[in-house]
C-alpha cells in the first residue's frame, strides 16, 4: 500500500493506475477505521480491480460547538487496517491540502438535505458534498462506496451525481453491527460501558419497527409509537427525530412497504448516534 497526501502525488499515481487498464474505486472515510469502513473496502474490492481510500477528517462538515478536535484519529492503526484489507492507495491529505487558504467555493444541496441530519447539523451536507466532490475530481473513480448506516448521506451523493452529470457508480453497502445489534461508528468509542448499553435503545427500537412491519403492520404512526415505547425504556437516550420514509428522495411516508426506511437518531450524553434500516430487511 502506497500513502500519498499531497494533490500532485495522487493524482500521478491515479494516472499511472489507470494506464494498466484497471477500474478504480474510491472508499472515502475519516478514518478511526472499523469493520464498517472495511467492508466497504470489500465490496470496492468485488468490483474494481484498484482501490483508493482517503482518510480526511473533514472540517466543513462541522458545525461550531461539535467534536472536530476531538474526533478519534489513529493513522498508524488505520495504515494497518487498510492495508491488510487490501486498499491500494491511502490519501491523508492535511487540512491546507483540501482547503488551502482562499477556498471557498461549497456544493449546495437540494431539500433532501434539509430534514433530518440536515436540519439538526445545519451546513453539515454542504461540508460533506464539497469534499466528496473534491476526492471525486481528484480520484476520478469507476464508483464509490458509502454506508447505508448514513442514509441520508449515500442519498444526497447519488443526487450530486445525477444533477452534475458524473460518470460513476454509487454503491451503498448495508449497515454493519456489533452482534448486539448496535450499528459500528467510530463515535461509539466517546461511550462507556454504561452509555454502550443504553445506546442499544436505538437499534432495538428499529428492531420493534421491523417486527411489527413482519406481523403485518403497516401504519407509520403505529411502527413509530412501537419505537417510542422502546425509546422510553431507556431515559439516558434523548432522541433527535425518528422518521418512517420513502428510500429514493426520504419524504415521509404514512404508509410503509418493505423497501420504506426508519431512520432515527438521538444522544446518549454528550454523542450524538444515527442508525436505519429499511424495514424489510430489519438489522440484516
Ligand atoms: N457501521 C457501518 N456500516 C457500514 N458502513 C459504515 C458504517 N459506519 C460508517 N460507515 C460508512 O463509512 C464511511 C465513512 O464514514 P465515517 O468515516 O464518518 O465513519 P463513521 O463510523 O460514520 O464515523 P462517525 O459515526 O464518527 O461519523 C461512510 O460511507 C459511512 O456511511
Ligand atoms: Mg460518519
Amino acid at each position: 500500500m502506497i500513502e500519498l497526501s499531497s494533490i500532485p502525488e495522487l493524482r500521478r499515481w491515479v494516472r499511472a493506475a489507470r494506464a494498466g487498464g484497471r477500474r478504480i474505486a474510491l472508499v472515502p472515510t475519516m478514518g478511526y477505521l472499523h469493520e464498517g469502513h472495511l467492508r466497504l473496502v470489500d465490496e470496492a474490492r468485488r468490483r474494481a480491480e484498484t482501490v483508493v481510500m482517503s482518510v480526511f477528517v473533514n472540517p466543513l462538515q462541522f458545525g461550531p460547538g461539535e467534536d472536530l478536535a476531538s474526533y478519534p484519529r489513529d493513522l498508524a492503526r488505520d495504515r494497518v487496517l487498510a492495508e491488510a484489507r487490501g486498499v491500494e492507495a491511502l490519501f491523508t491529505p492535511g487540512e491546507a491540502v483540501m482547503y488551502p487558504p482562499g477556498s471557498e467555493i461549497r456544493v449546495i444541496p437540494g431539500p433532501t438535505a434539509d430534514r433530518w441530519e440536515g436540519a439538526a447539523r445545519p451546513g453539515h451536507f454542504a461540508g460533506v458534498l464539497t469534499v466528496v466532490a473534491k476526492l471525486f475530481h481528484l480520484v476520478e473513480p469507476d464508483l464509490a462506496t458509502f454506508g447505508r448506516k448514513d442514509i441520508q448521506q449515500a442519498v444526497l451523493v447519488r443526487q450530486m451525481v445525477r444533477d452534475l452529470d458524473w460518470p460513476l457508480e454509487i454503491v451503498v453497502v448495508p449497515t454493519v453491527r456489533e452482534a448486539d445489534g448496535l450499528a459500528l461508528s467510530s463515535r461509539n468509542t466517546y461511550l462507556d460501558a454504561d452509555q454502550r448499553r443504553q445506546a442499544l435503545a436505538l437499534s432495538g427500537a428499529l428492531r420493534a419497527a421491523h417486527e411489527a412491519f413482519v406481523a403485518g403492520e403497516r401504519r407509520a404512526s403505529a411502527l413509530a409509537a412501537a419505537m417510542r415505547r422502546r425509546l422510553d425504556l431507556e431515559p439516558a437516550v434523548t432522541v433527535e427525530y425518528l422518521a418512517i420514509a420513502e428510500p429514493r428522495g426520504l419524504a415521509p411516508v404514512e404508509t410503509v412497504e418493505a423497501d420504506s426506511v426508519v431512520a432515527l437518531a438521538g444522544r446518549v450524553g454528550r454523542t450524538r448516534l444515527i442508525d436505519n434500516i429499511i424495514l424489510g430487511e430489519g438489522l440484516g
